[in-house]
Formats: structure tokens, sequence, C-alpha cells
């Protein structure tokens, strides 16, 4: 039997199969995930043409849908994460309909930063990304303190118009017990999750999601993870000996030469604290993350402000020196 196929905007994609929704018709045409079903479905119904989507199949539990609850009352008003267009409860599962989020994963222009010496957008527009997500987080963990459970470059995808982080991947903190230890070792993740994330100490809080964005933070600053490389891993025995080898984005920054002295000292100060192996040591709170973040973009624009100030004085001596060239020949 010949494989069907449907045609979006001129190109045709084969079609795995139809999931019918709530009298919607949804069609999955490539798997997503190795791990879990989660697919790229074409929505006929979706605009006048059509659209993508992703489609989520979670197993149900009070907490899934709670959270899936949150997320769609979140994502209306927040473009860092992709919004919920439907969700269907069955006994067994919730199917849970998503946006398509045009753009490349940060883990690809990290990894192409390497080899091209950037990430491909200058450090203020990283500094503004980041920034722009991390009030984003807060608006979630306000609400129930939901917590998003596995930040990492692989799961934030940049986008463009407007120029955002938009987290995809949710389910790593809703389908396990909140307390329980996570598994170490599946790819990356371990120098993103936070330090009490992997040993299962506690119930995770806003607190573990501020790790793993200070983790992506230190990495869109530096093009590498902080602490030798290890990230959070360096809370483990085996790994003591690396916690001496924390060392500030501004002392390794291929960009340190882009900000102002002071621009870094705030900086510094936002990804010591944000990487504390300790949760009790991070920022207590979205408001003082909040408020210590927007030091930063404070101190940038006040030394910009600066900076136009130094080149007027050096436009107003060129125009001084036209003015009278013969004191200029003079010296
Ligand atoms: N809402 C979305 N919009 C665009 N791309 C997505 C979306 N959700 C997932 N993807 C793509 O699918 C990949 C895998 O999805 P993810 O949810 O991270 O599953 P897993 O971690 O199990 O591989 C992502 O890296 C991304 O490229
Ligand atoms: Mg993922």
């Amino acid at each position: 039997m010949s494989q069907r196929t449907v045609s979006v905007r001129g190109k045709r994609f084969p079609v795995i199969r139809d999931y019918r929704l709530g009298g919607k018709v949804y069609q999955a045409i490539e798997k997503l995930s190795g791990q879990r079903p989660r697919y790229k479905v074409y929505d006929k119904h979706a605009g006048p043409d059509g659209d993508f989507r992703v489609l989520q199949i979670v197993p149900n539990s009070p907490r899934v849908r709670e959270y899936v609850k949150v997320l769609q009352r979140v994502s209306r008003h927040n473009s860092n994460f992709p919004g919920i267009i439907d969700y269907h409860v069955t006994a067994e599962d919730v199917m849970l309909v998503v946006n398509w989020i045009p753009g490349q994963t940060l883990a690809h222009h990290l990894k192409n930063s390497k080899t091209k010496k950037g990430l491909g957008i200058s450090v203020f527009e990283a500094i503004r990304l980041y920034h722009g997500f991390a009030h984003g987080l807060t608006q979630l963990s306000h609400r129930k303190n939901i917590v998003h459970g596995d930040l990492k470059p692989e799961n934030l995808l940049i986008c463009r118009e407007p120029n955002r982080l938009v987290a995809i991947d949710f389910g790593s903190a809703w389908t396990v017990e909140q307390s329980v230890k996570r598994e170490e070792g599946d790819g990356l993740s371990g120098a993103y999750a936070a330090p009490e994330l992997l040993s299962g100490d506690r119930s995770v809080d806003f607190r573990s999601d501020q790790f793993s964005a200070t983790v992506i933070y230190y990495e869109m600053l530096t093009l590498e993870r902080p602490y030798d490389g290890i990230g959070g891993r360096a809370a483990l025995p085996q790994f003591k000996s690396w916690r001496d080898k924390f060392i500030p984005p501004s002392k390794k920054s291929p960009y340190a030469r882009y900000l102002n002295r002071s621009v870094w000292r705030e900086v510094d100060h936002v990804v010591q604290t944000g990487l504390k192996l300790d949760y009790r040591e991070r920022f207590q709170n979205r408001r003082e993350w909040l408020d210590a973040l927007e030091v930063i973009k404070f101190e940038i624009s006040r030394t910009s402000r600066l900076c136009d100030e130094n080149l007027f004085i050096v436009r107003a001596m060129r125009w001084i020196n036209q003015l009278f060239p013969e004191r200029k020949q003079s010296r």
C-alpha cells in the first residue's frame, strides 16, 4: 500500500497516522522524540491554510491535568512558551496540542558558535533574549509553584518576530514525582540539572529552574558550561574537586571587551548566585532574581549612554577642528 501524504504550502509530507481529538483530525507527519510519544502534526483547521502543531501524549494524573491548565493560562500572555491550542483527557492519557514554533534550538546555535566563534547574535542580544526568558519563566513558577524541570539548550528555541527564547519539552517535572531522584546521564541534562534534582534530596521549586537557566546564561556568555564543563554535577561527591574550578563569566567570555566592567560585575553576581550548588544560597524568590537582572539592564543602558556622551565629545572636537583648521595645523 502506498504511503498517504499531505500537501502543505506546496510541500508533501508522509502521514504517519491520524489523531481524532474532539471532532478535529491531526495528521502526524513526523515523530519528534525518540523517547516519548510526540509528533509534528498538520492541523488543516488552523487558519486559512492550516498549520503545523505538536501533539504530546502524557500519562494522565491529577498533577498533569493541573499543570496543563496552568500552562494554558500562562502561555496566553507569555511568548516564552508554546501556546496550548487544545487538550483532551482520556482514562490513560492527556493529549496536548501546542503551537509549532519555527526556529532552531539554542543547542544548535551554541554548537555552531564553537566553530564560528560566536552565537550568531551579539552579546547584547543574548542578554536581552535571556532576560526576556527569565521573566517568562518566573510567571510560570508564580502560579502554583510550577517549574519546567528540564531546562537545557536542546529544549529552548530561538525564535524571530519578536526575537525570543521559547521553552519546549515540558513534562519532565510533571510526569515524575517531584521529589524523585532524576536519572543522571541522559545526554547533557546532568550539567544543567540543579544538584537537588540530581540527588533527589528535596522537592523541586523555582530555584532549581533558576540554576538550570543560569547554566544556560553562562554558556550563552562564555560558550562553555560552568564548573569546568560539568555544571550541576559539581555537587556530586565524586566531583568535589570541581567546585573550586568555578570561573566567573567575565573572566571566560570571548565577548569580555564588548561590555563595560560595571556590567560584568552585575552579570557575575547574577551568575554566581544562580549557580550556587546549595539552593538556599541562590536568589530565594523571583523578585530578587528579576531585580538583579534589572540592574544588569540598567548598567548596560547607563554605560552605553556614557559611550554616547563620549561620542558626542569626539564629534564636537572634530567640528571645532574643522572650524579652526589653522589651530589644528599649528599643533
Ligand atoms: N512546539 C515545538 N515547536 C517546534 N519544534 C518543536 C516543538 N516541540 C518539539 N520540537 C522539536 O522536536 C525536538 C524534540 O522535542 P522534545 O520535546 O525536546 O523531545 P525530546 O527531548 O524527547 O527529544 C526539539 O528539539 C525541537 O526541534
Ligand atoms: Mg527535549
